[in-house]
């Protein structure tokens, strides 16, 4: 098999509608009848390659392979080589014990080139400009939540990032509406190409006026105002005030719901910053959908994984 013929997930884009419907579909399954895949990856293993810290990548990536009878490796990239040898020659090595590659890289730009110099499909755990695995899942929680994606309205509130960038794709692919609320867009989220394909989509729009964007949303969806990185480090202490001032009007909380004038899912890829983009209160009520929604990475990339390894 020639490079250029594998599967990778860097991004929603690496699939077709059709596709990422299959995927979910399957996930939705395999979390209803999880022993039905218990031996399918028996003998495989899953590298995951983390740039930054993660809770729900780390351990759902790695109970999925357990779970699926295969096996994962977890290593800190400052703990290899990748950092001081060339990322294309580490990648090309890695891809020659292993059967798929998971990895959270910082740029972008160093998840394609590993995943170029891959002979084996590379899932993208989250760079600066996409978190697709996230995408997979979120879409999946609404479809298990209310039976359907199609036409329904999914509003992102609060900064435009990698989360909102995947979110965007993976709705537009599933036939749902999605409005894209935000007062600003964080500048290293920014893929022109990416936003051009959306603005095509009758079914994608953006919006800041808060009360016009929420009405009549099945889904409000948030996610951190800040990177998790520069949440405490005090060079970003004037730009995280000059955030906090913009973006507060944007929490999610009781009243945005209220302005919805339906029974609205509230979602969050977690981990949240509670009483900044959301409340202290709204995670924990009956609309949050949050733990579903984090304890479904588990599911979602099971399908995935399985998926990639033609074993659908
Ligand atoms: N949502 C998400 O990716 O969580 P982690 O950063 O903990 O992996």
């Amino acid at each position: 098999m020639t490079t250029d013929s594998i599967r990778h997930f860097r991004r929603i884009r690496d699939v077709s509608p059709d596709e990422l419907r299959f995927i979910i579909n399957k996930a939705i399954e395999i979390k209803q009848r999880p022993d039905a895949w218990s031996t399918a990856l028996t003998g495989k293993t899953l590298a995951m390659l983390f740039q930054k810290t993660s809770t729900r990548t780390r351990f759902s990536f790695e109970v999925g392979m357990t779970q699926l009878g295969g096996h994962a490796i977890f290593a800190e990239t400052r703990l290899t080589n990748i950092g001081i040898a060339d990322l294309a020659d580490e990648g090309l090595v890695i891809s020659r014990y292993v059967d798929v590659i998971m990895a959270r890289l910082k740029q972008s730009t160093d998840l394609m080139t590993l995943a170029s110099a891959s002979e084996v499909p590379v899932i993208n755990g989250l760079d600066e400009k996409y978190h697709p695995a996230q995408a997979l899942t979120d879409l999946m929680t609404i479809k298990e939540k209310l039976g359907r994606t199609a036409d329904l309205k999914i509003v992102y509130v609060g900064i435009a990032n990698n989360v909102s960038n995947s979110l965007a794709m993976a709705a537009v692919y599933s036939d749902a509406q999605f409005v894209l609320c935000v007062p600003e867009k964080d500048p290293d989220s920014d893929v022109p190409e990416h936003l051009a394909f959306l603005q095509e989509s009758s079914r994608y729009s953006e919006n800041p006026d808060i009360a016009e964007a929420v009405k009549d949303a099945d889904v409000i969806y948030t996610d951190t105002w800040i990177n998790l990185e520069y949440f405490t480090d005090p060079s970003f202490a004037e730009e995280k005030e000059r955030r906090i001032n913009t973006f507060t009007p944007y929490q999610v909380n009781e009243e945005m719901l209220a302005l919805t004038g339906k029974d609205t899912l509230v979602m969050h890829c977690l981990p949240a910053h509670k009483g900044y983009e959301v409340n202290e209160t709204v995670l924990y009520t009956p609309n949050s959908v949050v733990f579903d929604q984090a304890e479904n990475r588990l599911h979602a990339q099971k399908a995935l994984l399985l998926w990639l390894l033609n074993k659908l």
